[in-house]
C-alpha cells in the first residue's frame, strides 16, 4: 500500500547560520524521506525559516535593514547550504507568510471559540529606556540563590538554580543597559491542563519514542500549566486578531510554519484543494516531524493539544534525537569546532558527514559525538575501502575485456540471494531511524563482497586469454553486488547513488530494483565515485572555523555585520559614545588597488588599500561574498586610525566597513561616485 507521508525537520531560526547540530537533524530527516520515497510511497518533506520574536526584530535593527530584508536573506542562505548536503525539501519556505498568518488566526480563533484561550495580567520587567518588556535573556543580575553577578533572567551558570527574572538583583537590560521597571500587561493563555487526559492517551498510542514518553509521564503527572502565547509590542510576528498590540508568541506561529510551508507548495503544484485530505481529522496520511530533545515540549504538548483543538489532526510520530558534540564536547567557536554548513562545504564533501551521522545514528535520543579522528578513519576504511573499491576492483575488466557488457548470468547466485534475504531487516532499520544497524549490515554484506572478489582473483585469471568468460562472470558478479550495495545505501549516499546509475546506465534505482540482477547490460566506464577524506582537509576546515571565529572581532568585516552564527545571539549593550568619541575615528575614502585571497584562512581577503597619498594592507572577512577580481578598482570606506593588528599572515592596517548578515550577503559600503581616495567621511 502506498502511504502518504508528510515530513518536517524543525525551523531553523533566522538569526544565523546553518551548523553541524541543524545538519544532524536534516541528514536524518532527509535519509528517512529517501528510504520511504526509494520503497515508492508519497513522501513530501517541508522546512522553512523560523523568523519571529524579539531577537529578529533587533538583529535587524542593529544591522540598520529591515527585518524583512534580514530574514530572507537568511532563507536564501539556508536553503543553499541545505541544497549543498544535498537535502530534498520539496519547499523551504518561512514563517512569515501569508499562509502562515491565516493559518495562525483561524487556529488561534478556533481554540478561542473551544474556551481554549483566556486572558490574565502578568507582571514583567520592562525597559524604559527601549519602551519593551524583556524576555529573560535580555536581561542579567544577580543570582537570587548564589548571588553570582551577571546571571541571565531564567537560570544562574554558576549554580544551575532556575527562577524568574523579577527574582535577579540589580537587574539591567542588556539591550540598554537601564534597569527594569516592573509592569504589568494583558497576556493571552492557551488552556493546555485541559489536554492533559488527551495528551496522555496521544503518547501511549506509540506517537514518540519510549524514553520521550516518560519523560512526557513525568511532566503530566506533575501537572501542566497554561502556556502563554501572547507577547507585547514591539514584536516581529502575527499581531493577535482583536487586539492592536499583542502579537503571537513566535512558538504558536513556528509549527503552524509546517502548516503553511506545505500549504504553499500545494500551491505551487496547484492542488490547494488537498489540504484536508492531509490534514483533516479523518486524514490517511501521515505527518511525522523529526526534532532535537530540547524542543520536545513544544512538539508532543503544545502542538498535538492545539491541533486537535482547532479540528485537526495530530502528528503520526514525532522523532526525537540527541545533540551533537565534537570530540566528546559542545561544540565550540573557540576551538573551531562549532561547523558552519558553508565552512565544511569549502573543505569536505556533504557524503562524508552524511554517511558518518548515519553511522551513528540509532533511532534514540542519545547525543552523537563527531569524533573527528574516527570520522577519517570510518569513511575511509567502509566507504571508500569496502563500498566504493567493490566497483574499483570489476568494472575495469568489463570495460577492458568485456566490451562493457555484463555477463548474462550470475557466478555466485547464492551470494546474490544473500543480499537479496537482507532487503526486509534493512528496511526496517531505516523505517525506525536505526541507521547505525542498516549500515552495519550494509558493510557486512560489502565484507562478503571483497571476500568473494579476493578468492576468485580476477586480476590473476585476466592474464589468461582462456579465462575471459570466468574473468567477466566475477567481475559482473562485483558490478550487481555493488549495485545492490548503492541501493542499499542510497538514501544516506544519494549523490553517488545517481552517479553509480550513470556508471551502469539504469534509471533512478527503487527499492524493486533489489529483484532482478542486473546483466547482460551495457555499462559505462567507471571512474572513481569518491575519493578517500583527508585528516588534513578536516584540520583545515577546524582551522578555518577557528579563523572565522577571531576575525569577527579582528579588523575584518565591520561589527554592522553579524557574521556569527550564535543562536538568539544579541550584541550585548554598547554604551553610547559622544560626538568626541565619534570625531576620533578617522574614516576615508579608499581604493582597492589589489585582491587576493590568505592562504590558510578561508574567509579573509588581503586588500591593498590606496588612501591617496599612501598605501595599506588590511585583511577583511569578507571572501565569502566577494570574487578578489572584481574589487580591484572598487571604493570604499575604512577606518584608517584603528592601531594596526598582527595576524598570522601579516598586519593589517586598518579596517573596511561592510554590512549584512555573512555569507554571501556582506555589502562593502562604497562612497558615491565622484569620491577621490583619501577623502574624510562624515
Ligand atoms: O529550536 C528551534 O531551533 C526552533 N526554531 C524550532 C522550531 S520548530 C517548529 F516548531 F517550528
Ligand atoms: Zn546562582
Amino acid at each position: 500500500m502506498t502511504r502518504r507521508l508528510l515530513v518536517t525537520s524543525a525551523l531553523p531560526y533566522a538569526n544565523g547560520a546553518i551548523h553541524l547540530g541543524h545538519l544532524l537533524e536534516h541528514i536524518q530527516t532527509d535519509i528517512w524521506v529517501r528510504f520511504q520515497r526509494l520503497r515508492g510511497h508519497e513522501v513530501i518533506y517541508v522546512c522553512a525559516d523560523d523568523t519571529h520574536g524579539a531577537a529578529t526584530m533587533l538583529k535587524a535593527e542593529e544591522a540598520g535593514v529591515s527585518p524583512e530584508t534580514l530574514i530572507e536573506s537568511l532563507r536564501v542562505a539556508h536553503a543553499a547550504d541545505f541544497q549543498g548536503f544535498l537535502i530534498s525539501h520539496d519547499n523551504y519556505y518561512s514563517t512569515h507568510s501569508p499562509e502562515n498568518k491565516a493559518l495562525s488566526e483561524s487556529i488561534y480563533l478556533a481554540l478561542r471559540e473551544r474556551g481554549l484561550i483566556f486572558t490574565r495580567g502578568v507582571e514583567q520587567l520592562f525597559d524604559p529606556a527601549r519602551g519593551m518588556f524583556l524576555a529573560d535573556r535580555f536581561v542579567k543580575g544577580n543570582c537570587p540563590r548564589c548571588q553570582s553577578p551577571d546571571q541571565y533572567g531564567d537560570n544562574c551558570d554558576a549554580c544551575g538554580a532556575t527562577y524568574d527574572a523579577m527574582e535577579l538583583g540589580a537587574p539591567r537590560s542588556l539591550l540598554s543597559g537601564a534597569t527594569p521597571e516592573r509592569r504589568t500587561s494583558d497576556h493571552y493563555f492557551f488552556d493546555l491542563p485541559q489536554y492533559t487526559d488527551f495528551l496522555r492517551g496521544w503518547h501511549e498510542r506509540g506517537a514518540v519514542q519510549p524514553e520521550v514518553a516518560n519523560k512526557l509521564t513525568e511532566w503530566l503527572d506533575a501537572g501542566l500549566k497554561p502556556w502563554d502565547i501572547s507577547r507585547d509590542a514591539p514584536y516581529f510576528g502575527f499581531v493577535i486578531p482583536g487586539t492592536e498590540d499583542k502579537y503571537f508568541y513566535v512558538w504558536l506561529d513556528a509549527p503552524i510554519g509546517y502548516m503553511a510551508s506545505f500549504a504553499n507548495l500545494l500551491g505551487q503544484r496547484g492542488r490547494s484543494d488537498e489540504f484536508g485530505a492531509w490534514w483533516d481529522r479523518d486524514s490517511t496520511a501521515e505527518v511525522h516531524h523529526f526534532i532535537g530533545k530540547d524542543i520536545v515540549n513544544f512538539h508532543a504538548l503544545f502542538w498535538p493539544a492545539m491541533l486537535d483543538g482547532a479540528g485537526y489532526r495530530t502528528p503520526t510520530r514525532i522523532h526525537t534525537h540527541g545533540f551533537v558534540t565534537v570530540d566528546g564536547t559542545k561544540m565550540s567557536k573557540s576551538r573551531g569546532t562549532f561547523i558552519n554548513a558553508s565552512t565544511y562545504l569549502r573543505h569536505l564533501k556533504p557524503e562524508y558527514l552524511r554517511y558518518y551521522f548515519a553511522a551513528k545514528l540509532n533511532g534514540t535520543v542519545d547525543d552523537i559525538d563527531l569524533n573527528l579522528e574516527d570520522f577519517v578513519a570510518r569513511v575511509n576504511s567502509d566507504l571508500v575501502g569496502k563500498i566504493v573499491n567493490i566497483a574499483s576492483r570489476c568494472a575495469g575488466f568489463i570495460t577492458r575485456l568485456c566490451d562493457g557488457v555484463l555477463a548474462p548470468a550470475l557466478h555466485q547466485p547464492e551470494l546474490w540471494q544473500r543480499y537479496r534475504d537482507a532487503a526486509d531487516s534493512i528496511a526496517g532499520c531505516y523505517e525506525r531511524g536505526d541507521t547505525a544497524r542498516a549500515l552495519r549490515e550494509i558493510t557486512a554484506l560489502a565484507d562478503l563482497a571483497n571476500q568473494y572478489i579476493a578468492e576468485h582473483a580476477p586480476w590473476t585469471l585476466a592474464k589468461d586469454p582462456a579465462q575471459r568468460d570466468a574473468v567477466r562472470a566475477i567481475a559482473t558478479q562485483g558490478v550487481e553486488l555493488f549495485r545492490m550495495l548503492m541501493l542499499y545505501l542510497s538514501p544516506v549516499l544519494p549523490g553517488m547513488a545517481r552517479a553509480t546509475e550513470d556508471f551502469l546506465a539504469i534509471p533512478p534505482l527503487t527499492w524493486s530494483d533489489l529483484d532482478r540482477p542486473l546483466l547482460a547490460h551495457r555499462i559505462n566506464a567507471f571512474t572513481p565515485l569518491i575519493g578517500r577524506l583527508e585528516a588534513e582537509a578536516v584540520e583545515r576546515m577546524i582551522a578555518d572555523e577557528r579563523e572565522a571565529h577571531v576575525d569577527v572581532s579582528a579588523p575584518a568585516a565591520a561589527s554592522a555585520a553579524p557574521a556569527s552564527s550564535d543562536v538568539s545571539a544579541i550584541e550585548p549593550f554598547k554604551p553610547e559614545i559622544g560626538i568626541d568619541d565619534f570625531a576620533r575615528i578617522d574614516l576615508r575614502v579608499a581604493r582597492i588597488v589589489a585582491a587576493s585571497p590568505v592562504e590558510g584562512a578561508d574567509k579573509l581577503l588581503r586588500l591593498t588599500l590606496s588612501l591617496g597619498d599612501s598605501e595599506r594592507q588590511v585583511f577583511a572577512g569578507i571572501r565569502s561574498a566577494y570574487d578578489p577580481t572584481a574589487l580591484v578598482g572598487r571604493l570604499t570606506v575604512v577606518v584608517a586610525n584603528l592601531a594596526p593588528r598582527k595576524m598570522r599572515f601579516g598586519t593589517s592596517e586598518g579596517m573596511v566597513l561592510a554590512a549584512g548578515p555573512g555569507g554571501r550577503d556582506i555589502f562593502l559600503l562604497s562612497p558615491d561616485s565622484g569620491a577621490e581616495p583619501g577623502m574624510v567621511v562624515r
